[in-house]
């Protein structure tokens, strides 16, 4: 069975070995010491001032939200995972979408400020696949307004921009370390957090609030990373440039073999790709099903990511219509892509592929 993704496992002695450290000094949680190690080994890694672990890549977003004690209305994109959204309902704001650009499936900058009013608090734009929004016209948008901006940098793992971090825009961006992502630690995220005064508050928040024996400042909730999840994390560190490296290969190969084929992503020219997905965009949702049955048949299971639009979304009040997320989502089809497909795979989906266009 191909699945659009497989998990990759570091070498496991070498995990083993980090394991007998959390056995020897029994701190498994509670910002342990591979917790704090992982911490700064990514802020290097990923050139980044502040960053805070958490247990997944939702809660990522719920803390950064309440660090920037966020309220009323958020704008957003409905051309995402669902968490983006279900972040923001699940703690009160009020999710007010703004359409995508067709070609780099990201907000479309042009969009947004039609949609601010005086309850308009935020804006929470996603790298879609990982490619890098418009971030300069998104800061000039949320300057004039005094909005902030928590950018859900779930797929944006590794990605620079303008020869930078991408994480360094905006007031947070959110990661996620998912076993589905391109850098994991089983279930786990991050927050990147720009402004050094808002640290020390997202630590307590994750800590249910509380500062130390005396003192408990913020209503906060668990968040927590383990011990067991940093080792993961320190382990895939090491391997993420051949891992990249790899990637790049399998994601070139596709991109040759189906050029004029079907329609690709347009890539920001001022960012570099992490090659974390490889969506296609048919004709129509006929076409795609067309293609989805003949692979399935095959025992090959690509996704439709993003599906459905979240404007369409049953508990969001929505007299929205997100015209291009929607066309955008009904035939839009993410294919197998990790560093193990071989060769030969590739080419029968590929194959099976053009068979049914
Ligand atoms: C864009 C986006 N945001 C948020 C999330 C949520 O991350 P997690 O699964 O770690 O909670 C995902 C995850 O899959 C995602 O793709």
């Amino acid at each position: 069975m191909i699945n659009v993704t497989k998990t990759y496992l570091p070498d496991k002695e070498k995990y083993k070995k980090y394991i007998d450290q959390i056995y020897a000094n029994s701190w498994v949680t509670n910002n342990g010491p591979m917790v704090k190690l992982l911490e700064k080994r990514l802020a290097e890694y990923l050139g980044v001032r502040n960053i805070v672990l958490v247990s997944n890549g939702t809660v990522a977003l719920e803390i950064a939200y309440r660090t920037l004690g966020i309220k009323g209305d958020v704008i957003t994109t409905p051309f995402s995972f669902v968490a983006t959204t279900s972040s923001l309902v699940t703690n009160g704001l009020n999710p007010i979408f703004s359409d995508i650009d067709s070609q780099t499936l990201n907000m479309d900058p042009k969009n947004i400020e039609k949609l601010v009013t005086s309850n308009t608090s935020m804006i929470v734009p996603v790298h879609v696949f990982g490619n890098a929004c418009e971030v300069e016209k998104i800061e000039t948008i949320a300057k004039k307004h005094n909005l902030k901006i928590v950018y859900d940098a779930a797929h944006a793992f590794g990605v620079r921009y303008k020869g930078e971090s991408i994480l360094n825009y905006g007031d947070i961006s959110t990661l996620s370390f998912h076993a589905t992502k391109i850098f994991h630690t089983i279930e786990g995220g991050a927050l990147v957090i720009n402004d050094d005064s808002l640290v020390e508050k997202a630590r307590y928040l994750i800590n249910f609030g509380i500062k130390n024996t005396e003192e408990i400042p913020e209503l906060g909730t668990n968040a927590k990373m383990n011990e067991f999840e940093a080792v993961m994390g320190l382990c895939m560190l090491d391997d993420m440039q051949e891992l990249n490296g790899k990637r790049k290969i399998v994601y070139e190969f596709y991109k040759k073999e189906l050029e004029g084929v079907v329609s690709f992503q347009e890539q920001s020219e001022n960012s570099t790709q992490n090659y974390s997905y490889f969506p296609i965009i048919l004709e129509s949702e006929e076409q795609l099903k067309k293609i989805e049955k003949a692979l399935n048949l095959k025992d090959i299971f690509p996704r439709r990511y993003f599906y459905p639009s979240l404007d369409t979304l049953d508990y969001i009040d929505s007299t929205q219509f997100c015209k291009i997320s929607r066309d955008t989502s009904s035939r839009i089809l993410c294919l197998p892509m990790y560093v193990e497909l071989e060769l030969n795979q590739q080419k029968n989906i590929i194959k099976t592929l053009i068979n049914n266009i």
